[in-house]
């Protein structure tokens, strides 16, 4: 097959590389010349774990190709697929899919014959009828079939999810479109990897209701979590504890920081909308939405009564930045309430994160930058942990405490288990385990 990927994000840059891997050809289109540029000498300007090795092989076994002319990609393309950013839109939440539609209008005036265009962007139940309007609008001569296609990806494991997927959920409206997408699909489908036929707006909606559904899982966790401090629980005991019931599952139920992300934040806001415009509030996830948002800011306050409820004046050094580990992406990541609380109440702050510091300097200023933990936690109050990062879980916490002002390690992954810290005379704070479980791990 010849795909076109219009949209060299996140997703598309991953969709189009992971197509090409399973032997279609596929041209990846965007206008950014300069990011065309960069890709046509293998240079990935994202960070995700074994991307460019794929960028490269695929690229030199001649099926991957990148350009910022359209009507060149489109050129006896069979599929089409969009995948360029639907964000927040400023005001009101509602996703902004401006760029979609000058995607399918691109698309549909460029289209060197029938065409199936795919959306791969996450977009509102409905954007594919509106999708279908501007093309068939457009090119009233051309025969264009218009399907659903969301992803699944997680950030730093989005290579392993594009190919070994859990599932792969295709809304179709047509028999024409049902057998390019079961073509471009036949390797994953080969491989057993289920395949969902369902129509286009069960689709759009499935992506929002998976997303949101997760966030909900996290967002119960954490309050759970909070409660476990009060009562005397563990949150990993009662974690495992409902988890081991395959009608809860045992994933993402680690509590943290609060969700971030492209993904969450946006994808629950817009759902929210999109149920508010048809009268059927989701009151639930408008709560989630909100017990999300508290909870980042209120991480700088449990961090502040860490150093007897005052931080002004002192100094806190943070540990990870990005919304998770593997990625250097920033988007809504916890870390920027965290610290923006913990500024607004008066402390100067140290950071540092493995791959996230060149974006987070997008997002927070009047922070110190340091190359190491070990350099971060020079002359601190407090020590935090924001991100999982792998090189947080075993840290030199006798050096640490030298370089230290005072040893406090304030621990929002739960990613040690209190003798270590302790026993370095750390004092020692995690989320939803009070200090007595902690202690006496089980
Ligand atoms: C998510 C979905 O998982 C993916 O299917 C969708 O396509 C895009 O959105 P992503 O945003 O990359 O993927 O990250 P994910 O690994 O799902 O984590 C989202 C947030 O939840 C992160 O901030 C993470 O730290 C948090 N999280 C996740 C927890 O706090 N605890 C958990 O147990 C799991």
């Amino acid at each position: 097959m010849k795909i076109a990927v219009v949209g060299v994000g996140y997703v598309g840059l991953v969709s189009g590389v992971c197509l090409a891997e399973v032997g279609h050809e596929v041209i990846c289109v965007d206008l950014d010349a300069a990011k065309i540029e960069q890709l046509n000498q293998n240079n990935v300007p994202i960070y995700e774990p074994g991307l460019s090795a794929m960028v490269a092989t695929n690229r030199a076994a001649g099926n991957l190709h990148f350009t910022t002319n359209l009507a060149q990609a489109l050129l006896g393309a069979d599929a089409a697929f969009i995948a360029v950013g639907t964000p927040s839109r400023e005001g009101d939440g509602h996703a902004d899919l401006s760029y979609v539609y000058a995607a399918a209008q691109n698309i549909a005036e460029h289209a060197s014959g029938p065409l199936v265009i795919i959306n791969k962007s996450t977009v509102p139940v409905g954007t594919g009828d509106k999708v279908q309007e501007i093309a068939e609008t457009s090119r009233p001569d051309m025969d264009f079939h218009i399907v659903s296609n969301p992803e699944f990806l997680r950030e730093g494991a989005a290579i392993k999810d594009f190919m070994e997927p859990d599932r792969i959920v295709i809304g179709v409206e047509s028999d024409q479109a049902k057998s390019i997408m079961a073509e471009i699909y036949a390797p994953f489908e080969q491989k057993g990897f289920p395949t969902l036929y369902v129509n286009r707006r069960t689709s759009e909606l499935t992506k929002y209701a998976a997303n949101s559904f997760l966030a909900l899982k996290l967002a119960y966790i954490n309050e759970v979590a909070e409660l476990c401090e009060v009562v005397g629980a563990d949150i990993k005991g009662v974690s495992k504890g409902i988890g081991l019931d395959p009608r809860i599952g045992e994933k993402f139920l680690n509590a943290g920081p609060g969700y971030g992300g492209s993904c969450f934040p946006k994808d629950t806001l817009a759902l929210v909308r999109t149920a508010q415009d048809h009268d059927r509030p989701l009151r639930l996830i408008e709560m989630i939405v909100s017990i999300n948002e508290y909870r980042k800011r209120a991480m700088s306050r449990k961090i502040a009564q860490m150093c007897e409820d005052e931080v002004n004046g002192k100094t806190i050094a943070i540990l990870g930045l990005t919304f998770k580990p593997n990625t250097d992406d920033m988007r809504e990541a916890p870390a920027i309430s965290i610290i923006q609380g913990l500024q607004d109440m008066g402390a100067n702050i140290r950071a540092y994160d493995p791959k996230g510091m060149d974006n987070a300097k997008h997002h927070l200023s009047n922070i110190t930058y340091c190359d190491s933990a070990l350099s971060c936690v020079e002359n601190t109050d407090a020590l935090v942990i924001v991100t999982e990062w792998d090189e947080f879980r075993d840290l030199p916490f006798a050096e640490l405490k030298k370089k230290m002002r005072k040893p406090v390690l304030v621990d929002l992954r739960n990613l040690y288990d209190g003798k270590t810290p302790k026993a370095h005379g750390f004092d020692y704070q995690c989320v939803g385990r009070p200090l007595e479980t902690v202690i006496n791990d089980v």
